[in-house]
């Protein structure tokens, strides 16, 4: 059990009031707040070492190419990579993505070539995907999403064929809470000598991920949603791979040798990291996962599943017109609850738990397709739990819910 008093001492920010009311942080899917070991971290970089990395000679570069270099090592061995070589700083999981499919995918798919993805991605692993398809004539396949909100894998032999060159998929649904059973696509894939992506934006964060024994070639995460700051995420790559891949953006850092009119590149993961990076922020995800690893991954998924099952069970108690997505096996599904009412519009269900202090996101969460053709709505209302969140604030949440249905049954009927 998590010492969940102990925890939000951490978390400067949750003493903070919205509106006078203590505010109840339920919007961990888009962004995770950061304890003062994250804060502090960053701010003794600027105050006492802040310099350029594998740039100097001097003490304080020194000290800060190994403060960045540690924060990698810390990060690769959190996702369990075979060595921190292969452990790429991007700005997030959607610059993740979007180098894998400049530096490997447009430089290897040509026409007919096939990109399975599911219904149920998130823009930032779709869209890169579409402009691969429009540049190298490939063509992109979709795993249906069921009813329950499952990954549909009736047909999954003929979906990953020997046209199948790319399987790029979330770990965990950011609408849905579905945990996807990657292991099991990573391994039809590579029968069929494809490779897979794993979008792991809501899974690193959230629960013990390991890459290789996910066996996937790609997975990328991003820092903001995992107690680190913006602005940072890591890409894995399988060794092998990374070797045959492209430049991805170019300039100082990523070369070795440069004349007026060539220039080789340097190795990697520095190949794929041009001009300076995100220093502090890198250092800052470092402590993050130096904290995420005080609690334990095991017990940081025991806390999810606890309060997202208590959550799915006292939102029953709303109105039936109240419709929740995604599976009920607490097993298969993550911290992430997205619901809908035609009694009040997300929108408006977002404002007045606003007004209580309550934070939840509204909208198609980035993932319009999934949110406007599968589940045939506009927008969805969605609350997302993390190490912080307490059965009393699922409470305040249900009612505030509560609440919010008799403000807008009351005005409709006062209209009728
Ligand atoms: N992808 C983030 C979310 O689901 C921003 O809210």
């Amino acid at each position: 059990m998590l010492d969940i008093k102990a925890i939000r001492k951490d978390f400067p920010i949750l003493s903070r009031t919205v509106y006078g009311k203590p505010l109840v942080y339920l919007d961990n899917a888009a962004t995770s707040q950061k304890p003062s070991s994250v804060i502090e971290t960053i701010t003794n970089y600027y105050q006492n070492y802040n310099s350029n990395v594998h740039r100097g000679v001097h003490a304080l570069s020194m000290e800060a190419t190994e403060h960045y270099e540690a924060a990698r090592e810390k990060v690769a061995n959190f996702i369990g990579a075979p060595d921190s070589t292969c452990l790429i700083f991007v700005r997030g999981t959607t610059e993740g993505i979007n180098l894998v499919a400049s530096s490997w995918a447009i430089p290897n798919l040509g026409p007919g070539d096939e990109i399975l993805l599911s219904e149920m991605e998130h823009h930032s692993n779709l869209i890169p995907w579409q402009r691969v398809a429009q540049i190298t004539g490939a063509v992109l396949k979709f795993i249906p999403v069921t009813e329950e909100g499952v990954l549909d894998l009736e047909n999954l032999s003929a979906l990953i064929n020997n046209r199948t060159k790319l399987v790029s998929v979330t770990h965990v649904s950011n609408v849905l809470g579905t945990i996807n059973p990657v292991k099991e696509l990573a391994r039809k894939a590579h029968n069929v000598g494809a490779l897979i992506m794993l979008d792991a934006a809501q899974s690193v964060p959230h629960m013990p991920v390991n890459v290789q024994d996910l066996e996937c070639d790609f997975l990328a995460f991003s820092s903001h949603k995992m107690l680190g700051p913006t602005g940072i995420g890591g890409l894995y790559v399988r060794p092998s791979v990374l070797k045959t891949m492209q430049p991805f953006q170019s300039g100082g850092e990523m070369v070795k040798e440069v004349t007026f009119t060539s220039a080789s590149w340097n190795d990697h993961p520095f190949q794929f990291e041009a001009g300076t990076p995100s220093i502090s922020a890198s250092i800052g995800l470092g402590a993050a996962v130096d904290y995420l690893q005080s609690i334990g991954m095991d017990e940081v998924r025991n806390h999810e599943m606890a309060i997202t099952q208590y959550a799915l069970e006292e939102l029953k108690h709303l109105s039936e017109d109240f419709i929740f997505y995604g599976p009920n096996d607490i097993s298969i599904r993550g911290g992430a609850i997205s619901f809908y009412s035609d009694l009040v519009h997300p929108h408006d269900l977002g404002t007045i738990l606003d007004q209580e202090g309550i934070a939840i996101r509204t909208g198609h969460h980035c993932a319009m397709p999934l949110v406007r053709e599968r589940l045939k709505v506009s927008a969805t209302a969605r609350a997302s739990f993390y190490i912080y969140n307490t059965e009393s604030e699922v409470d305040q949440l249900v009612k505030a819910l509560k609440k919010a249905t008799r403000i807008f049954t009351n005005a409709y009927k006062k209209n009728i």
